[in-house]
């Protein structure tokens, strides 16, 4: 453990200590390995918590949960910004809660915010022992949020939101497939689409978290940005729904090295197809969500309350995006064809003349989510 030199920060409207990032980089240490964890690049993911908060303040829905809180400056945050009813930050650091603490008193919000140092399910299953539930619980584990959701689950209220960030994209992205796999239940390898496939597989492995609690976790929000995804569920009883909603959602990827790919609405495994443009064998992937990840109504929501310019422009690209999935890479596209890559913008102009839908991806900028198919795009690239 090193010495903890302290810095004060200031993060939307509250100010709060947090190891001195500066210090730590001087002496090699990554901030990763700091005493008590904290990311200013994480700062879009937490203006956005915000403004889900404010939602719920508006709702009269509003208590929320930090399981994970480190410094606590996403629960100050709301208890601050969002002005939030009830608010309790958990850590199992006991330095994080010291610092919590500290930052509470920082910000004069002791009679709002609760703290606990707790292991993180332990405390779920405690909380859920004496009836204790909110309407907001957010999940923002160091790597896969996966061990931790059927815990989180216990103590969410129905009609209530859970937000989970997960920081392990290099399986979830399909780069390492047996820990996609052992985590996630998930079949895939890394490809042209591959944040997206990401966000897919994470609702998939909620979905189906809930579903064993009888509950039915619909996604309000999900989205790929910088080093991690996040998603925002809407948690209701779900039992006699399961099934429709799996029917309706669930699918699986037939996908070809050639970057050719075909999307199955299916629960079953389904047949593996022959690429139409290549001729191999295609791999199956999934099973994933292949529904709606925004729901366009809280999107919008969530947009007048973000209280920052750029949470507000990751939510404008997320709007805007077509509802199908994946996207096509236009670089990779472009070097496969020894071109150079067009502009997006072009593209999107051109499938819209020959009567196809089209729009950028707010995962990929390089990206052209549309209804046409691969050969399309490669008769406009050539
Ligand atoms: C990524 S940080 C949280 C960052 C914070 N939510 C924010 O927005 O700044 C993860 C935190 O989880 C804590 N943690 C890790 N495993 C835990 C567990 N099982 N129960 C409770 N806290 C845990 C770590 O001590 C660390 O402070």
């Amino acid at each position: 453990m090193q010495e903890i030199k302290l810095r004060l920060y200031r993060e939307g409207k509250v100010s709060f200590y947090a190891t001195d990032l500066e210090e730590l980089s001087k002496k090699g240490i990554p901030y990763t390995k700091a005493d008590v964890f904290y990311n200013p690049d994480m700062k879009v993911n937490r203006d956005i918590s915000v403004a889900v908060n404010s939602i719920l303040k508006g709702d009269g829905k509003s208590t929320a949960i930090d399981m994970m809180a480190a410094t606590g400056v996403r629960s100050i945050r709301w208890a601050v910004e969002s002005n939030s009813d009830k608010v309790w930050a958990n850590d199992k650091n006991p330095i994080a809660v010291h610092i919590i603490r500290k930052n509470i008193m920082l910000n004069n919000v002791e009679d709002k915010v609760k703290v606990t140092c707790r292991d993180a399910g332990m405390l779920a299953s405690e909380l859920r022992e004496i009836g204790i539930k909110f309407w907001y619980v957010d999940l923002d584990p160091f790597g896969s949020p996966a061990p931790y959701i059927r815990d989180s689950l216990k103590i969410v209220r129905k009609g209530g939101i859970l937000a989970v960030t997960a920081t392990d994209t290099a399986p979830l992205f399909g780069v390492y497939p047996m820990k996609l796999f052992r985590y996630y239940r998930v079949l895939g390898i890394r490809t042209h689409f591959h944040k997206e496939f990401g966000i897919r597989a994470l609702i998939y492995f909620i979905l189906m978290e809930a579903a064993l609690r009888d509950l039915i976790a619909i996604p309000l929000l999900a989205y790929s940005h910088l080093h991690y995804v996040r998603a925002y569920f809407l948690i209701e009883r779900g039992a006699l729904k399961f099934s429709r909603i799996a029917e309706e959602n669930l699918g699986w990827v037939n996908y070809c090295e050639c970057g050719n790919w075909s999307i199955k609405r299916s629960v079953e495994l389904p047949e593996r197809d022959i690429c139409n443009l290549c001729g191999s064998r295609m791999r199956l992937m999934g099973p994933i969500w292949i529904g709606l990840y925004k729901n366009k109504e809280f999107v919008d929501k969530v947009m007048k309350f973000a209280p920052s310019e750029e949470s507000k422009n990751v939510l404008k690209g997320i709007a805007e995006e077509l509802d199908i999935p994946f996207y096509h890479n236009l670089d990779l596209i472009s070097k496969k064809l020894k071109i150079s890559s067009p502009g997006v913008s072009k593209v999107i102009e051109k499938l819209k003349e020959r009567g196809f839908s089209a729009s950028r991806s707010h995962a990929e900028p390089k990206a052209v989510k549309t209804n046409a198919d691969l050969a399309e795009i490669i008769k406009i690239l050539s």
